[in-house]
């Protein structure tokens, strides 16, 4: 696949030298014009009246439509080039839209905020909504695209460097919506199959008393823990929480050293961070928080 900066930068180009082509022949014309009917030239007299002129009509409504005709095919061929038309993706991840955060399904298995990409490798996202209208964007990586309920639009994504990639919902869909951050990771064919493999298992913890908090509270009514009774859809699959970096479609933003503060934080008052997100307020005892927070910080 041709990567698509090759091709803008392209096209870039050959509209710049015909900008720059017209450029010089108006300001020619002009330069031209000025000198050649100069007033210390001529004797004052009647200007010159035109009629009509069929030939320069003709061919100054031609050449320009000429022109935007082929600048047409131009962008054209480039958009459908930026799409991937005639490269079959090699990966098709669908993602759906919350208020606020993303849900990404590979195949079934469901992750979200975070989305893990092979390098070198042409994706297509399926790309719908279940609430608003919001809309997938990655500038890095490739285009816009609106994720609409009841539709499902299709977006490529092309990533040619390993690393993290940020994005943002690019249409307004409510109060939170400047907190509806998109990380994209990167990664070689072989850690990506490493973390999709790891992600497509249960929970690896062995059931404590931790876990229990989770299954004994309101919880279980929008989260997943796969390996567990917590079967809620309506929020983030948490199966394997602990393994992203941000918390809350990257309201806070977790390092090693502050990860466990920062779920407690979270899970203790949500709407002190996401005011107006979904996710209420559960009372906990302070202990419970901790042991709540240190669990869900270990499903990695
Ligand atoms: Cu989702 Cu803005």
């Amino acid at each position: 696949m041709r990567p698509p900066a090759d091709a803008i930068g392209t096209l870039s180009l050959i509209v710049g030298a015909i900008a720059l082509l017209i450029f010089i022949g108006v300001e020619g014309a002009l330069v031209y014009a000025i000198w050649r009917y100069r007033a210390t030239r001529h004797v004052a007299g009647e200007a010159a009246t035109f009629e009509h002129n069929r030939r320069l009509e003709i061919a100054w409504t031609a050449a320009p439509a000429l022109i935007l005709v082929v600048v047409l095919a131009l962008t054209l061929g480039t958009m459908a080039e930026i799409n991937g038309a005639g490269v079959a993706p090699a990966m098709r991840i669908a993602a759906t839209g919350h208020q606020w955060w993303w849900e990404f399904s590979y195949g079934g298995m469901k992750t979200a905020n975070e989305l893990h990409i092979p390098v070198d490798t042409p994706i297509t996202l399926d790309l719908t909504s279940v609430d608003v209208i919001h809309s997938f964007w990655v500038p890095e990586l490739g285009p816009k695209a609106d994720m609409l309920p009841g539709t499902t639009n299709h977006l490529r994504l092309f990533a040619r460097r390993a690393g993290s990639y940020d994005g943002q919902c690019a249409e307004f869909c409510g109060v939170e919506h400047a907190w509806m951050r998109i990380r994209v990771v990167a990664q070689t064919r072989s850690e990506f199959d490493d973390w999709l493999g790891l992600q497509g298992k249960p929970r690896t913890t062995v059931e404590t008393d931790a876990e229990k908090i989770f299954l004994a509270n309101i919880c279980v009514s929008c989260h997943t823990i796969r390996g567990t009774d917590a079967k809620g859809t309506a929020g983030p699959d948490l199966t394997h929480v602990g393994s992203r970096a941000t918390i809350g479609a990257g309201v806070l933003e977790s390092t090693e050293a502050n990860v466990v503060a920062n779920m407690r934080a979270w899970v203790a008052d949500p709407q002190r961070y996401k005011p107006g997100s979904l996710m209420p307020r559960v009372p906990l005892s302070d202990a419970d928080l901790d042991a709540l927070a240190a669990y869900l910080v270990s499903l990695r």
